[in-house]
């Protein structure tokens, strides 16, 4: 668990050094945030759990989530792998809530929503 946390915060420097400074993060265009408000995973329930839950604050730009669909915001955060994010969203991660306030929301659930929202298009989901 310690370890965890060390590789955790070293990460954090690590996109820190490169991502902070002169390099402000992406904003998106009208375009992005109109897709984003747009975007729905295919799958009815899927799509029923994301309208209740993620796009609350995923396609609000300003809200610090990173935006659907919007890839600028979604490539350093892949960068950690998809189990990471999945946890992340499953556990909560700083300012992103526990199971992104999503009760119902399945691990298969939360992994096909972060795909979604990370590629803005669907990912497999039974
Ligand atoms: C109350 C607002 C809110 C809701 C609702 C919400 N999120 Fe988030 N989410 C955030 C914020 C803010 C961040 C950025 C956290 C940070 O990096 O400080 C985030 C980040 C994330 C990340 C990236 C984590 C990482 O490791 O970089 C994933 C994945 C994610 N959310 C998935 C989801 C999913 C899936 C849902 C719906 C089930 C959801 N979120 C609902 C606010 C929210």
């Amino acid at each position: 668990m310690t370890r965890a946390l060390f590789s955790l915060s070293w990460l954090a420097a690590a996109l820190c050094l490169s991502a902070c400074g002169s390099d402000a993060p992406a904003v998106p265009d009208a375009a992005a945030v109109q897709r984003a408000e747009s975007l729905r995973p295919t799958n009815a329930a899927l799509a029923a759990q994301y309208e209740r839950a993620c796009m609350t604050c995923h396609a609000v730009p300003g809200s610090g989530a990173p935006l659907t669909g919007f890839t600028e915001h979604w490539k350093p955060r892949m960068k950690q792998g998809m189990d990471t994010l999945v946890h992340h969203a499953i556990d909560g991660y700083q300012a992103m809530p526990a199971r992104g306030l999503c009760a119902d929301c399945t691990e298969q659930d939360m992994r096909a929503l972060v795909g979604f929202m990370a590629n803005g298009k669907d990912i497999s989901h039974d």
